[in-house]
């Protein structure tokens, strides 16, 4: 066992304590495996613990994985592991190796460099203060590089490093070097990277890693390590920034003390200090500043504290404190560059749940601008992001909240997305600015309401929104309904799927893209017909629970009468009224729902119509019988 080794079990405070006081430094390698990233990770582990007698978690493990003893490593076989570590496919995640110097700690997130594994280069990329760009010498500049360069450019990587590697290969050729840096030079320019460093060298080799190489004395820069030891990394940086604290909790564990806990994202706070609280803008001054070592005059990014303010004002979760001259700014709509993470394509229009620091809300892409061909950068037209894809979009949330643009502050600039149904994160966000346009729209109050105008129908306003596959009966029912209560003197007005197709659903086909914005429309105009004091009858496939729940959301508690025409696929299709069924099974159909596109059962409908069993006349009377229960009609 070795000396450090020894000492994390024996010791584990001390071994920590070592650590403690040396920075940290995260960073990303790219490249494909072919240009050197293996080696070049195996040198780094290999040289670190060689160089300085300072051992790693990282490399104990790897040698007792590959049966090798910690002193003994030999760097082929360590090399030899962590490509077989790929290769057995762990490349799907991230890889995050630990390793460290005398002057610092490193965590190395190692993401594999292929087209479908974009979502984890992001992934890998988000927290990372440095980015190690491979080039191999004999190929020079590849798509992958212009790809990985974009993404690195994209997620605001402070520091890029242009590893220039295999120069053994062509014997430690100058002009080699020049040709690749003029070319990466013309990239950097375009994509907007400012600091870039560029490194002639040889991992397997070892030459510019920890020492200059007598190989190229035509070289006057630093090897990688110093370069890597050296780089500002984003907790110092971030302390100049303006101040953001992003609060996790309220405490108050009795009446004297409230105090507000969170990790400080960027700049430095001290007692004293004037904060506004945001989105509600109210406005107090720092009292105490403290934390689990007692109170501190003063604290900086990275640190996690409890805020104790000389007012008592409503700040609860997820709301953001900076100080009041230099505040972050307050939307509900923005535009964003979104990477979609998710198998499942995103859907303009479907709500999700987006957070952003500690704030959850619910959010819509109600756009998407263009996407990005991340090897050309080309903008395409699209009206979905599928796996992997880099879109620019519009964004809108049910509330206003702070935010920063995220080129100025990746906490409070960064989200993601998650899915509301199965709460998969599904895309990964970056705010560019906001949309001016919704602030200058406002609420018109209006004194004539809902509450009155259903008063005047004599009726409670209400959404009936039938579910169910097409030929399911949705259509008949509803039509029976709405003469039932014509004839009892009620006012009402029928949606019908085929009807609005006609109309203002025209431009609509049946993708999931398009299903999911036939639905909103038809919840906006049930929303405001309920307003408008009417018992809506609404009849669509609406085969997404996704936005049946989001129609549900947007009428009052007990206005939203979900009804499932249950009927099923293999008695529509016999029934087949209008001939579609056959046209689907024969392929002349696409996207035909039961078929080739999905229907999601309702999970607990107000109300649901087996009609194998149940005629249109019993129908008519069951769903009568459940308006009068829920005080929807007179008894
Ligand atoms: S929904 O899925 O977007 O809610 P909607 O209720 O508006 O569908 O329209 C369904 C009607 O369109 C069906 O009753 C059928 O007559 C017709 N239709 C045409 N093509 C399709 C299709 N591919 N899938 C389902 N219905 C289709």
């Amino acid at each position: 066992m070795s000396h450090v080794s020894e000492m994390i079990s024996n010791d584990i405070d001390q071994y920590l304590q070592m650590h403690e006081h040396k920075s940290l430094l995260r960073f990303i390698t790219c490249g494909s495996v072919d240009d050197g990233k293996s080696t070049l990770i195996g040198r780094l582990l290999f040289e670190s613990k060689m160089l300085f007698e300072d051992q790693l978690a990282a490399i104990e493990v790897d040698s007792r994985k590959y049966g090798t003893q910690g002193e003994a490593m030999d760097f082929a076989l360590l090399v030899d592991g962590l490509a077989a570590e790929r290769e057995q496919g762990i490349t799907i995640d991230v890889a995050y190796r630990f390793f460290s110097t005398d002057k610092r700690k490193f965590i190395v997130a190692d993401t594999p460099g292929h087209e479908q594994y974009t979502r984890n280069m992001v992934t890998g990329a988000s927290t990372a203060d440095a980015a190690v760009m491979l080039v191999d010498a004999r190929k020079g500049l590849l798509t992958q590089t212009r790809r990985h360069s974009y993404l690195v450019s994209l997620l605001g990587i402070r520091h890029v490093v242009v590893a220039i590697n295999k120069m053994d290969l062509v014997d430690y050729s100058e002009e080699v070097f020049q040709n690749i840096v003029n070319d990466y030079r013309q990239l950097a320019e375009h994509l907007g990277l400012s600091s870039v460093t560029y490194i002639p060298m040889s991992a397997f080799k070892g030459d510019n890693i920890t020492e200059p190489s007598a190989n190229m004395p035509w070289y006057q820069g630093q090897p990688l390590m110093h370069f890597l030891e050296h780089a500002v990394v984003d907790a110092d940086a971030g302390v100049d920034t303006p101040f953001r604290l992003a609060v996790q909790w309220v405490n108050r564990p009795n009446l004297d003390f409230r105090g507000f806990t969170g990790s400080i994202a960027s700049g430095r706070i001290r007692p004293g200090d004037r904060v506004r609280v945001q989105p509600s803008g109210q406005e107090s001054t720092v009292a105490r500043i403290v934390t689990m070592d007692g109170d501190l005059p003063e604290a900086v990014a990275g640190q996690s504290i409890t805020l104790t303010l000389t007012d008592e004002i409503d700040i609860s979760r997820g709301d953001v404190i900076s100080k009041a001259l230099a505040p972050a700014e307050i939307a509900d709509q923005f535009e964003c560059t979104l990477t979609w993470m998710h198998e499942a394509p995103l859907l303009p229009g479907r709500p999700y749940l987006l957070k952003i620091g500690s704030r959850t809300v619910t959010a819509t892409i109600t756009e998407i601008k263009y996407q990005v061909n991340v090897n050309t950068l080309e903008h395409l037209p699209t009206k979905t992001l599928e796996l992997n894809a880099i879109g620019v979009c519009n964004l809108s949330i049910d509330r206003p909240i702070a935010f920063d643009p995220y080129r100025e502050n990746h906490d409070t600039g960064g989200f993601i997305l998650i899915d509301r149904l199965s709460n998969n994160t599904v895309g990964a966000g970056l705010l560019h600015f906001a949309l001016r346009r919704s602030q200058n729209i406002h609420m018109q109050a209006v004194d004539i309401n809902k509450a009155a105008r259903s008063r005047l129908n004599g009726q409670k306003s209400c959404v009936l929104w039938f579910t169910g596959l097409s030929g399911a009966g949705k259509s008949t029912i509803a039509n029976e309904l709405e003469k039932q209560l014509f004839a009892l003197g009620h006012h009402t007005y029928l949606l019908d799927g085929d009807n609005v197709r006609h109309g203002l659903n025209r431009d609509l086909g049946f993708t999931d893209v398009d299903r999911v914005e036939n639905i909103r429309r038809i919840a906006e105009v049930s929303r405001l017909m309920v307003d408008a004091g009417l018992i809506v009858i609404s009849a669509f496939i609406s085969p997404f629970r996704a936005e049946r729940d989001m129609a549900r959301s947007l009428v009052g508690d007990g206005e939203f009468i979900e009804i499932h025409v249950d009927t099923p696929l293999a008695i529509a299709e016999e029934r087949d009224v209008k001939g579609l069924y056959r046209k689907a099974r024969d392929g002349q159909l696409k996207n035909f729902t039961g078929i080739d596109s999905p229907y999601e059962q309702p999970e607990s409908p107000e109300l649901r119509i087996d009609t194998t069993e149940t005629n249109v006349d019993r129908a008519v009377q069951q769903i009568m019988a459940c308006l009068r229960e829920r005080g929807i009609l007179p008894l």
